[in-house]
């Protein structure tokens, strides 16, 4: 099966194209630069030179703050490339699995989201993603779109590494520990995709939408604590103080959820794929940060 892959500089496409080294796989995953969502010839162009049997796509528009004011560079990436990556596909015949996010629901349920569960997005970012997946769904029958949260990978920025950042050059750090949710690593979303590509490739697949994010669940504060506990264990000390904030303490320019636990039972009956426990994937980023070596 060949699979061809967007965004390949982010996260999860870096961790796609990572894990694909080592797998029988036939991945190729392009840059932005290689193949820009938001210009549906260039979608087109890409599909009809490497002709492939499922679209990956792990490209988006990320930034939660800035989108609040980059309102239309948000929508161009996260609607309008969404819906290019679904009219390509449907004109090949070929799948397209999709990223998404827990930002689409509003976080004031009080137990775990399901899929079928009412979106109410409070930022931007989150509003752009969610219109992103409403078209993919209206275009094409055959998508899976995956929705996940707190993404950290070894590859790009994210909270683990701001976190040990920060904890080099501060003595104290307030952390939000009023707004939970599901870390997850970008290599396990990698993994998954690779099974779901499998499943595709065997013909089994149940296309439609699914929740998928590690566990347990925690805070900002929780997920910080839990670093600095396991680089001081792994023999690297930061002595830096960890102090529990809450939201009003740290105004932001985009709105955040308080609670976007997600309910994973879907993809574990369909797919028989289990929620990972996120802290089996920090060794591996805290050594290269505190080494120097990442
Ligand atoms: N990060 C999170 O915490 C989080 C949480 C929930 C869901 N998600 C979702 O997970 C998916 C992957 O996120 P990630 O964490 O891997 O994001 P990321 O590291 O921020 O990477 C996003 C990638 O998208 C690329 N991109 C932006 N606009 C593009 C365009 N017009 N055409 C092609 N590529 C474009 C960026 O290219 P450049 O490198 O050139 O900027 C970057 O490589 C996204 O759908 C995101 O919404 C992320």
């Amino acid at each position: 099966m060949k699979a061809l892959v967007t965004a390949a500089q982010g996260q999860v496409g870096h961790a796609l194209t990572t894990l694909a080294k080592t797998s029988t796989f036939d991945l190729l995953s392009l840059s932005r630069q290689q193949l820009d969502i938001a210009d549906l010839l260039s979608v087109q162009a890409a599909i009809e030179q490497y002709k492939p049997d499922v679209l990956v796509n792990a490209a988006a528009y990320t930034a939660v703050d800035k989108a609040e004011a980059d309102q239309a560079t948000a929508y161009a990436v996260n609607e309008t490339g969404s819906t290019h990556l679904a009219q390509a596909c449907q004109h090949a015949g070929i799948p397209l699995i999709h990223i998404s996010t827990d930002y689409v629901y509003c976080g004031e349920q009080k137990v775990p989201y399901i899929e079928g569960n009412v979106t109410d997005p409070l930022n931007v970012y989150g509003a752009s993603k969610l219109a992103g997946d409403n078209a993919i769904a209206a275009i094409l029958d055959e998508h899976i779109i995956l929705r996940t949260s707190w993404v950290f990978g070894q590859h790009g920025n994210n909270f683990v590494k701001t976190m040990l950042r920060l904890g080099k050059e501060r003595d104290e750090l307030g952390v939000i520990d009023d707004q939970y949710g599901c870390p997850t690593a970008a290599e396990d979303i990698a993994e998954t995709i690779f099974r779901l590509c499998e499943s595709i490739q065997s013909g089994k697949a149940s296309w439609g939408l699914y929740h998928y994010c590690g566990q347990p669940a925690t805070s900002w504060y929780g997920f910080a604590s839990h670093i600095f506990d396991r680089a001081k264990t792994l023999g690297f000390d930061l002595a830096v103080t960890v102090k529990p904030i809450t939201t009003q303490d740290y105004p932001t320019p985009a709105k955040r959820p308080k609670s976007t636990l997600m309910d994973c039972g879907k993809i574990k009956t369909r797919y028989n794929i289990d929620q990972p426990d996120w802290r089996g994937r920090l060794d591996a980023i805290i050594y290269a940060e505190c080494t120097g070596q990442s």
